[in-house]
């Protein structure tokens, strides 16, 4: 029934509610990856097979069943939020959440003594010395659970105060574990976090006031009150969210994409991998950490703890190095011809490797059984696999791949 509906209308792109800033987030071009989508798709469920922000699942909610998958966990949660959450009559309000958050914060200020706190500074070295006891806090022995962001990144991209909340909203999260509002919860929380955060919209390196002029700038986010901007972004979502259980059959996972493939019935596949050699691991690790909530182990170099603070023995993705990515491209085509399943791939020219390469690898091993396309973003449609064609010239493309 849901294949059928599916087919005939087809989908346009939702509007959503968005939690994070995520690097390589498709949401600007949503429109042109659902064109693309509703070229090959002809039933079945939806795959979005590197779902990152979960923004496919925020533009296809309600019309299809989507299976989302991203080797990060925090990537599934934002999916759920989408997908999956509804309110009921004992969804918690966003005072009854904050409100538990505060007494637990009232109990753990203690931590932030006078030299941790913000509000006398004079001048930049002051500044650097109140910066420096908040870090400090890494070698404090807590005597609570949910303390692992005041111990571990104090100092880093927020304060110690801004981290007693972030844990305190946390720990409350556990409490609705079971309430379909859970995953809307820690988003809010993502989100919180992404606008009290001083960095630059990520979390591979938090920034250092060197002038008084980046100091004055740093200072802006460390008065920013993470409840406040949790309670704007889970009143919005709560807002936007169905009153009750939609479409059903809805999967998510955190598997590497090989595995994925090798489960999956087949469908549509929307693959949009890593284009560039930086790892995603490193640059949304406090994401990883706060889904988790593990006390992860951190990376260790030359006998100190590294200064971002990541996770030891994070994910390093094959499609962000070099020698790996050709391989990594070709397990991607060959999971996708064995589930039978149609494919629309994301990627750039300026990427891991050379498009003519990728070309000639999808018509190797896709070629026989399927139709290929490539589409720029100007919906042109152009030849694969022909030197000099006028696609060298553009910056996004999708590939297109149509089981016969
Ligand atoms: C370009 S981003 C996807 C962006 C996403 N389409 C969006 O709109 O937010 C690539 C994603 O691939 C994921 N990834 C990298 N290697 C992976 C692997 N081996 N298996 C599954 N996911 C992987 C990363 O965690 C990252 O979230």
């Amino acid at each position: 029934m849901l294949d059928q509906v599916a087919q005939k209308s087809k989908f346009s792109a939702y509007e959503y509610p968005h939690y994070i800033k995520y690097m390589g987030s498709k949401t600007k071009i949503m429109d042109f990856v659902i064109d693309g989508i509703n070229d090959v798709y002809d039933g079945g469920m939806v795959l979005d097979l590197f779902a990152g922000s979960a923004s496919l699942s925020g533009a296809l909610r309600n019309q299809v069943a989507v299976h989302s998958n991203d080797i990060q966990e925090y990537s599934a949660v934002l999916a759920a939020s989408y997908l999956t959450a509804y309110s009921d009559s004992k969804t918690p309000s966003s005072e009854e959440i904050l409100g538990k958050a505060e007494r637990i914060v009232k109990e753990h200020l203690h931590v932030v003594t006078d030299e941790l706190k913000y509000n006398n500074i004079d001048g930049l070295e002051n500044f650097n010395e109140v910066e420096k006891s908040n870090r400090y806090l890494i070698e404090l022995k807590f005597d609570y659970d949910y303390h692992l962001f005041s111990k571990n990144y104090s100092g880093t991209w927020w304060t110690a105060e801004q981290c007693i909340w972030i844990d305190a909203l946390r720990e409350v999260a556990e409490q609705y574990k079971r309430s379909p509002v859970y995953p809307v919860i820690i988003s809010s929380l993502m989100y919180a976090m992404a606008y009290t955060s001083q960095g630059t919209g990520h979390y591979a390196q938090y920034r250092d006031a060197k002038t008084i002029s980046s100091m004055k700038d740093i200072m802006i986010y460390r008065k920013r009150e993470v409840s406040h901007y949790f309670n704007r972004k889970y009143n919005d979502a709560i807002r936007d969210i169905p009153e009750s259980e939609n479409i059903k059959g809805h999967k998510f996972t955190s598997l590497d994409f090989s595995d994925c493939l090798e489960s999956f019935d087949g469908g549509t596949v929307y693959a949009d991998p890593p284009y560039c050699f930086v790892h995603y691991s490193r640059f949304y690790h406090a994401l990883e950490t706060i889904v988790k909530y593990d006390y992860p182990e951190l990376q260790i170099k030359g006998g100190r703890i590294v200064k971002g603070r990541y996770r030891e023995n994070r994910h390093q993705s094959p499609f962000c190095i070099k020698t790996q990515v050709g391989n990594a491209f070709e397990r991607m085509f060959q999971g996708v011809r064995k589930s039978q399943s149609n494919l629309v791939l994301s990627y750039s020219k300026n990427g891991m490797i050379d498009i003519e390469k990728l070309e000639k690898l999808a018509l190797e091993i896709l070629g026989r059984k399927y139709e290929l396309d490539l589409l720029s973003r100007d919906y042109k449609h152009m030849t694969l696999g022909r030197q000099g064609d006028r696609h060298r010239d553009v910056e996004e493309c999708l590939l297109l791949a149509k089981h016969k």
